[in-house]
């Protein structure tokens, strides 16, 4: 069959980690007979550099005309710096959400068992996590007004939300959950804050035509708490825009996977892809960042195509490349030979061609160990 992918490689490491998973996407399309056909497009710091806007208009058009939508990474150190810096590469990915109304961003915590011992936490604690946090992505402060005083003394983000809003995010939710361990933990603020309120009312309505799904509900304050402290005790957690930027990226980081965890966000048209890490601007140019989060999005990519079998050779040749640690240096440590983004791509795509007859000798070549040719 033939796919239009759209690639957005973005800032930062992004086109080079980006790279690699175009390598076993490649890779998928010979064994399986694809054609995947790349369309890449501009986001963030490289077109306000050159047309002053960090989403051109050609890219929101090669996004709606693809199948689906793999992307790098958005952010650059300069606009970090600078807060006063009006026009910013992450307006762009913002503005490209809003446009394709991609309201539902999926993040799957796993933790993979090769990877346990980079966990800031303790084995027992970590082990057995298995959680998707479903993230609202088109409201909240994120989208609302924003406002600074002439004098520049006074700032507002408006935050808002609509029942709409809420109870499209919350049916996927719930029908995730269905399909996993039939937990759901809304996490909100609504002995505080007033959106966090219809959250709740909203979410509690919709429950009850889930008899077969647990709703339970956190305030974001414990949560973050119950999270590192039993992040086992989890199934599905629904949030909104901000709560789940922020509970997105604490999990990533207990489950010590952060290189290797990838995410969705959906439409109802469009889907993009896109690794959990950021930018990474100290790896830049190195040929050190890790390209699996980007290549395990490119798996669910291809999931999300109907494409499954193929999904799963992308998968099974990622776990053999941390069985053989084929990894990176943030996962292998800098003085143990850490294989670099590229070979690691390498490895994979490899491991995607010639899985049926993985002979040792393949594998050595790759792990670096003796070649017996
Ligand atoms: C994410 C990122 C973005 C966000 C930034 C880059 C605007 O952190 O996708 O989680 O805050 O949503
Ligand atoms: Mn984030």
């Amino acid at each position: 069959m033939k796919y239009k992918i759209a690639v957005i490689p973005g800032d930062g490491i992004g086109p080079e980690v980006t790279n690699q998973a175009k390598k076993a996407l490649d890779a998928v399309a010979e064994m399986y007979n694809h054609i995947f056909l790349y369309e890449e497009a501009q986001l963030g710091t490289a077109p306000i550099e050159t047309e002053g806007n960090p989403l051109p208009e050609k890219t929101i058009e090669v996004c709606k005309n693809a199948d689906a939508i793999l992307f790098g990474a958005i952010g650059d150190p300069k606009y970090d710096q600078d807060p006063s810096l009006r026009i910013r590469p992450e307006q762009g990915l913002l503005t490209l959400r809003k446009e394709l109304d991609l309201y539902c961003n999926i993040n799957p915590v796993k933790v993979f068992s090769q990877l346990i011992k980079n966990s800031p936490l303790k084995r027992e604690i970590v082990k057995g996590t298995d959680i998707v946090v479903f993230r609202e992505l088109t409201g909240g402060s994120y989208f609302g007004k924003k406002e600074l005083s002439e004098d520049g003394e006074i700032a507002t983000d408006i935050s808002t939300y609509s029942v709409h809003q809420i109870t499209r995010i919350t049916h996927r939710a719930f029908k995730a959950a269905q399909g996993r361990r039939k937990k759901v933990t809304l996490i909100d603020k609504s002995n505080v804050l007033e959106t966090s309120r219809l959250w709740r009312k909203t979410v509690t309505e919709i429950a009850k035509t889930y008899k077969d799904v647990k709703l339970e509900y956190l305030y974001a304050d414990n949560a973050s708490k119950k999270l590192i402290l039993q992040p086992t005790k989890f199934d599905v957690i629904l949030t909104d825009n901000l709560f789940g930027d922020l509970f997105s990226d604490e999990l990533a980081v207990i489950s010590g996977s952060i290189g290797v965890l990838a995410s969705s966000s959906f439409g109802e048209e469009n889907a993009i892809f896109t690794p959990v890490h950021g930018t990474y601007p100290e790896a830049v140019g190195k040929d050190i960042a890790n390209p699996l989060a980007s290549i395990l999005s490119a798996a669910m990519l291809l999931e999300h195509l109907g494409l499954t079998e193929e999904a799963d050779a992308i998968e099974r040749a990622v776990e053999k490349s941390l069985d053989l640690n084929i990894t990176t240096e943030d996962i292998k440590g800098k003085n143990k030979y850490p294989a670099k983004t590229s070979k690691v791509g390498d490895f994979i795509a490899d491991y995607i061609l010639n899985q049926e007859d993985s002979n040792l000798n393949f594998i050595n070549m790759h792990a670096g160990q003796s070649t017996i040719i």
